[in-house]
């Protein structure tokens, strides 16, 4: 059977075709009651964490027992379960109006690894429980658009925290053409197919105008001072590292991951990978590899497959004509014009607001967004 997580050219990357809302019909019988009551628990969340009542309704949580191969029969049930787990451990660590912990009791820990083990990612909340997986259709006919698109689960009942879903899941949506274009982009440099070459970076223009459309309308839905207050929170891993209470595995001793981060998205790496674009090896280069081990597996295969060098090499070379040139160097641009858009987002959303930034990755981010953006511009050819 196909995975869930394969990219499409409808989705990208979103999980397909549509994640399960309610995994219940797809766990054995013995698990239906318990995972009922967790459930109802993770939809209630944003009433939990507004009324300041999240730490009590985890601590009260049964243990169901997650690890035999049989007992979720789905792979997108076994997603849902994962991120009904991200969310509620996050909003137990950042609680707001209590000390944050680093202390992860047994109720969540012990389910939440061995979920984590299923979908083979790291037990924390990622850019695939907040985003990829994390969507629904209100007209189940309907396209995959910002009025037809409601997030499955939230951490506040706030219509900002909604959009800033909502838009990403869009955007990603949205630019799944280029993405499918980038792969027939490098066959097509493989057989030197100028015809189809052209057809293909045309589609990667297009892609990219929607996404640098779409990704502009951030401050319509979701305002930064929001954001910024309390979303924000809620993204990081704890810096001193996560004790997974219960959990054999961990020996009690803390575990370090990183923050949800946009840059646990595929779409933007696989776009640049097909174009060929490479950056220096640096500190932000090494981040953004760790940050692939957060993608669901299926994506980190599709963009390390990714290498577009040899598209670089066949527009560069002499018999390629000048248009096919000036079509290339005009996805660079829109690849640098969404760097610098981001970067705006960037600043505007979390840099201007604090001294000394960090982002959720505990990286200086401004500095190495603007040296990535620089590092875009001077590969035109
Ligand atoms: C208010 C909106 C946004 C904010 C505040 C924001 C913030 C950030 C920050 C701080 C980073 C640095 C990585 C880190 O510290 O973990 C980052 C990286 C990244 N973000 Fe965003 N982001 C936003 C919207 C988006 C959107 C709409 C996309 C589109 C998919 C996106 C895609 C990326 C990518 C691909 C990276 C890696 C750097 C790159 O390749 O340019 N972000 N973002």
């Amino acid at each position: 059977m196909a995975s869930c997580w394969q990219v499409t050219g409808k989705q990208g990357f979103l999980i397909a075709p549509e994640p399960v809302t309610d995994p219940l019909p797809f766990l054995s019988n013995t698990m239906r009651s318990a995972v009922g009551e967790i459930m109802d628990v993770a939809s209630c969340l944003p009433q939990l964490v507004a009324e300041g009542r999240c730490r009590e309704a985890c601590l009260a949580l049964p243990i169901p027992n997650f690890s035999g191969s049989d007992v979720i029969l789905d792979e997108r049930a076994a997603e849902r379960l994962h991120q009904a787990y991200a969310f509620l451990s996050n909003g137990y660590l950042w609680q707001p109006g209590e000390e944050p912990t680093r202390q992860l009791p047994r109720t969540l820990a012990i389910p939440f690894v061995q979920l984590s083990a299923r979908v083979k990612r790291p037990p924390t909340l990622s850019y695939t429980n907040t985003q990829l997986a994390n969507w629904r259709r209100l007209d189940p006919a309907g396209e995959i658009a910002v009025e037809n698109i409601k997030a499955v689960q939230m951490f506040q009942p706030l219509p900002d925290e909604e959009w800033f879903w909502v838009l990403h899941i869009v955007i990603e949506a949205r630019g799944a053409p280029a993405v499918v274009a980038g792969t027939r982009l490098v066959q097509a440099a493989k057989l030197n197919d100028i015809d189809q070459i052209e057809r293909q970076l045309e589609i990667i223009r297009s892609g990219l105008e929607t996404i640098i459309e779409l990704a502009g309308r951030m401050e319509e839905g979701c305002r930064p001072e929001v954001y910024y207050e309390t979303l924000r929170p809620f993204l990081f891993a704890h810096p001193d590292g996560v004790v997974f209470d219960g959990v054999q595995a961990f020996g009690g001793k803390p575990q370090t991951f990183l923050g949800q981060t946009g840059a646990q998205s595929a779409l933007i790496p696989a776009i640049c990978a097909s174009l060929g674009l490479r950056h220096a090896r640096s500190e932000l280069t090494t981040y953004l590899e760790t940050v692939r081990a957060y993608m669901p597996e299926p994506h980190r295969r599709f963009v390390a497959g990714l290498d577009g060098q040899v598209v670089r090499d066949c527009v560069s070379s002499t018999v390629s004509q000048n248009s096919v040139r000036t079509l290339y160097n005009s996805c660079i641009e829109k690849v640098v014009e969404f760097r610098r858009l981001h970067l705006g987002l960037a600043a505007n959303y979390i840099a201007s607001r604090m001294d000394n930034p960090r982002g959720t990755g505990g990286t200086d981010f401004m500095r190495w967004l603007k040296h990535m953006t620089r590092e875009t511009t001077e590969q035109m050819l």
